[in-house]
């Protein structure tokens, strides 16, 4: 029986129709607003999801040719993410599923990012340690359930996509970072500036973020304006280059010293070429199975959550008309 799930944390409007762990639809729409100012505006977003959220509801329910009388339960985000804007999603939610008595899944939004690997067609199976990177957290995930996670480590300041949208607005480009960072990135030499490995000599799980992001102040500023544009594309492959050894300095303390048999990826940061290839060679070294999500189940979307959902405890009505959304903490 299919399952409408909604995810409105951020600044995506996302929703999906599951049937099972079998993506029907899966439709993104990306507030392009917020590149003018440089970052997620909030109240911005949550009037954005307004408007969005009935559309791309629709569009997901066409195209997976399902009509409001065939679903069976709806799942959404019910945090951690921006209050207002997971309001919108909520109350969408709930207005759906009360005039049809319909459960509701109110669903971890990280535990998403983990649950995206239990899609089909390559659906895994617990234990295995996942890197989620993506623009509000950065954790490592000890999986050894479908229901939840442990966080093993986390950022102790800035997320690893808040540190390279940072870095991206530096160096003049738009918002979100990460894609025209890696694309200005590979037209530079990572070695031609060097970046400090935060924690590389930290024997704990932590990561940190804030101090490569001062460190690239402090080079823009030496160079002055014009250094910055002659050297806009090694200054990515650096910084790029000291995020990716981060990550996966820690991925790799984390496998040696729990023997996690499979590693798998999560976040919008996880979609970046050369985490992915050095996260390949690590497995290979250390002859692990690897998971490697499609990129457009990385970044933020609504299989992913309605994935989360069916190990999630269903909410029968009326019982969730007062359920509310948390925009910190409760992780499952
Ligand atoms: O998971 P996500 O879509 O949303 C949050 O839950 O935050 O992650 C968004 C983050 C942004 O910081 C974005 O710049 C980053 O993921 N990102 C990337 C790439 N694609 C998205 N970072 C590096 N390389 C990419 N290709
Ligand atoms: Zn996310």
């Amino acid at each position: 029986m299919p399952l409408l799930a909604i995810e409105t944390s951020c600044d995506d409007t996302c929703a999906a129709i599951l049937d099972g762990p079998e993506i029907l639809s899966n439709i993104v729409s990306s507030q392009d607003v917020h590149d003018q100012y440089g970052g997620v505006v909030p109240e911005v977003a949550s009037r954005h999801h307004l408007e969005l959220t009935a559309p791309v509801i629709a569009s997901a329910m066409i195209e997976a040719d399902v009509g409001v009388e065939d679903l069976d339960a709806i799942a959404v985000t019910a945090g951690p993410g921006l209050i207002g804007a997971l309001l919108v999603g909520l109350s969408t939610a709930k207005a759906i599923a009360a005039p049809r008595e319909l459960p509701l899944i109110p669903t971890d939004h990280l535990h998403g990012h983990v649950a995206a690997n239990f899609l089909a067609p390559d659906p895994i199976e617990p234990p295995f340690v996942c890197l989620i990177a993506s623009g509000g957290h950065t954790i490592l995930a000890g999986v050894r359930e479908y229901g939840g996670f442990e966080v093993l480590g986390e950022t102790l300041d800035d997320a690893a996509g808040e540190a390279i949208d940072k870095a991206a607005r530096m160096l003049g480009l738009g918002y979100p970072g990460g894609p025209a960072l890696e694309r200005l990135a590979a037209e530079g030499d990572p070695d031609a500036f060097t970046f400090p490995v935060a924690m590389s000599r930290d024997p704990g799980l932590d990561f940190s973020f804030s101090g490569l992001k001062t460190a690239l102040v402090y080079r823009c500023r030496e160079l002055g304006e014009d250094g910055v544009e002659q050297s806009r594309a090694d200054l990515a492959a650096g910084f790029q280059e000291a995020v990716v050894d981060q990550l996966v300095s820690k991925l790799r303390r984390v496998i040696d010293r729990d023997g996690w048999p499979l590693v798998a990826l999560g976040g919008g940061v996880a979609a970046n070429g050369p985490l992915r290839r050095a996260v390949t060679e690590l497995c290979d070294e250390r002859s692990l199975d690897l998971k490697l999500v499609p990129m457009e189940l990385c970044t933020d979307n609504a299989a992913m959550i309605g994935s989360a959902a069916l190990h999630t405890p269903a909410l029968s009505f009326p019982d969730y008309l007062g359920f509310d959304a948390f925009a910190t903490g409760d992780r499952r």
